[in-house]
């Protein structure tokens, strides 16, 4: 059986910095607010005019760069997003597009939110071990900036958010260093705690109008406090499943990576997985919650700071709108 690894990684965050002072004007909230609920104090948004796809590109050609490959041998695209450029088509192809890549590679989106980066990685694995196709590149990027609520009305989610970009290339590994294994979930009870709901289908016969935006349809909206209780639940639980899978025991783990959604969030699942907290990466104060980008970015800056090595085993987790969960198990 082919095994896979992560060939090449890289991020990619806008140069504008916003700081909790810098909303709390805007959104009617304070900086001692947003760091005691979410650990969170400063996240970057793009500036007007740059779209989703323009802030992953530099990520895809730093992690094809760092594969060792040309763009031209990457045969498949998916992209983890709920900010593409476009309502459609999917953001895959427009990525393939500004790569330059000419074959007509298959290039599509998947939408599972905080989770999507893992639900990549398990499907770039299968494609790996099956043979289908070799430079597979992942992109979780998204711009939440343009979907949150600017205003006081949407600061309970406004101010938890970000913009970011992070891509892997999935080749075969041919010596021991592997994703061992990925286990994604859902649980259609989480929809209605969590989403942005227009433009939808369940609109029909309009996907979307200006009543619906008078009724901020097409803003997030968010069950903080059930998001927060599930998220706990289920990112430990998810662990586990890696953990038990492999034979490993969280002791035997250098690094867990798990979605940044808020810092209270992590150290509580820390707890319930009897983590010690220095192994569990945090960088949320500095870009908040960038959705599909912050396990990818996670990865880049924890392999900077030296915090796992080659043969090391790192467990990766996300919970996210849903709502979905997931897990993966890493020998680096
Ligand atoms: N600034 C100031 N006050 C605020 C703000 C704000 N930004 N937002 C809400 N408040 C006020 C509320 O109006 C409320 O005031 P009231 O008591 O006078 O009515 C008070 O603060 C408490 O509000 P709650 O929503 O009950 O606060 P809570 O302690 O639950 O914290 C939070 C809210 C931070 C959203 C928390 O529930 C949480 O972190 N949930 C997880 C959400 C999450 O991470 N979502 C991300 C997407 S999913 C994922 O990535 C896992």
């Amino acid at each position: 059986m082919k095994k896979t690894k992560i060939a090449g990684i890289g991020f990619n965050v806008p140069n504008n910095i916003v700081t909790n002072h810098d909303l709390e004007d805007m959104m009617d909230t304070t900086d001692e607010w947003i760091k005691t609920r979410s650990g969170i104090e400063e996240r970057r948004w793009v500036e007007a005019g740059t779209a989703n796809s323009d802030l992953a590109l530099p990520a895809c050609i730093e992690a094809i760069k760092k594969a060792g490959i040309s763009t031209n041998e990457i045969d498949l695209i998916i992209v983890g997003t709920v900010s593409s450029d476009y309502n459609f088509p999917g953001m895959a192809p427009i990525i393939q597009q500004k790569l330059g890549i000419t074959q007509n590679i298959p290039a599509y989106d998947i939408s599972a939110a905080c989770s999507a980066f893992i639900y990549l990685l398990e499907i770039g694995d299968q494609h790996i071990k099956s043979g289908k196709y070799k430079n597979i590149l992942l992109v979780g990027s998204d711009l939440m900036s343009t979907i949150i609520d600017r205003s006081p009305e949407g600061r309970s989610t406004g101010v938890l958010f970000g913009d970011g970009s992070g891509a892997v290339v999935l080749q075969e590994s041919l010596d021991d260093s592997q994703i061992l294994s990925t286990h994604i979930f859902a649980d259609g009870k989480g929809v209605e705690h969590l989403g942005a709901n227009a433009p939808g289908s369940i609109f029909n016969p309009r996907r979307i109008d200006d009543q619906l935006v008078a009724d901020r349809q097409h803003l997030p909206h968010q069950n903080g406090r059930e998001v927060f209780k599930n998220a706990v639940k289920r990112m430990p639980e998810a662990v586990n499943v890696a953990l038990k899978h492999n034979d490993l025991n969280i002791d035997d783990v250098s690094l867990v990576i798990a979605h940044q959604a808020n810092k209270r969030i992590l150290e509580t699942c820390a707890k319930r997985m009897n983590l010690p907290m220095e192994k569990m990466y945090i960088n949320i104060q500095k870009y908040g919650n960038t959705t599909a980008a912050t396990i990818p970015i996670a990865m880049c800056e924890a392999i900077e700071e030296n915090k796992f090595n080659r043969g090391d085993y790192i467990i990766l987790t996300a919970f996210g709108a849903g709502y979905t969960w997931a897990s993966a198990a890493i020998k680096w």
